[in-house]
């Protein structure tokens, strides 16, 4: 597949079908994405990669923990600061609207919410997840360096027909992940990805997301 038509057809992908992901394909994925940019070249990323036995774990553990203590969704880092105003909360409710929609989970039914989130602690059933990490005396610029990575990894994902959706639900709710996974206290969880082939016969997969057009971010000068 071009780069362009992976692109083009990569988007988040909420549900999978049960066939496996072997290791050796992850593999082959993540052997692509280490080739991904980072400032002074310092590769800031870690992987944690799940299936079977660790990944049902994790998946039980996080989610016992959010009915006994949802107050614990408080992220380890600072991530939603000035998203909450517009042009941004319109984008984002834009989104919810359409995704819930097709969910059919209808506007303020708080329990059908909670439990569609919770999809996300389950990584929608897709067979494998993945948890990034990052060091914490890093600065923001290690970010830009792991979004750069994630993003590879979803187009050579999205290159071979794999679906994938980044997570950044899984930045609540680390300590337990942290436990599980054995994250040692001086990383950060950035987010997760499922990762996975996509159900086709899903609604919520048939979700196409809108873009500004270039004219609204972007000012050329010079030409
Ligand atoms: C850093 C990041 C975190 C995200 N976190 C979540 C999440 O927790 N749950 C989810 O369902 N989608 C999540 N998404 C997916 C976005 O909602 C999605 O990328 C956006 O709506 C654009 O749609 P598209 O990916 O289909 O093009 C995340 C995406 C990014 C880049």
């Amino acid at each position: 597949m071009l780069l362009t038509d992976a692109v083009r057809a990569r988007r988040s992908i909420r549900a999978f079908k049960s066939d496996p992901v072997p290791e050796s394909l992850v593999r082959e994925l993540l052997e692509e994405a280490r080739l991904a940019p980072s400032g002074t070249n310092i590769q800031p990323w870690k992987v944690h990669v799940i299936a079977g036995e660790v990944r049902a774990r994790l998946e039980a553990e996080v989610l016992a923990h959010r009915e006994t203590d949802p107050a614990d969704a408080a992220a380890e880092f600072p991530r939603r600061s000035g998203a909450r105003r517009d042009p941004y909360v319109t984008r984002m409710r834009t989104l919810g609207k359409a995704m819930y929609g097709l969910l059919e989970i209808p506007r303020g039914d708080q329990a059908a919410n909670w439990r569609q989130w919770g999809r996300n602690y389950q990584f929608f059933d897709a067979p494998v997840g993945l948890i990034f990490t990052i060091d914490h005396d890093l600065d923001s610029m290690s970010f830009l360096d792991i979004g750069m990575f994630i993003q590879t990894l979803m187009l050579a994902a999205a290159a071979r027909g794999l679906g994938t959706c980044a997570q950044g639900a899984w930045n609540n709710y680390w300590t337990v992940t942290k436990q599980v996974l054995g994250v040692p206290d001086d990383q950060h969880v950035v987010c997760g990805l499922s990762l996975g082939w996509p159900d086709e016969t899903a609604a919520v997969n048939t979700l196409v997301t809108e873009r500004e057009p270039v004219e609204g971010f972007a000012v050329f000068h010079g030409f």
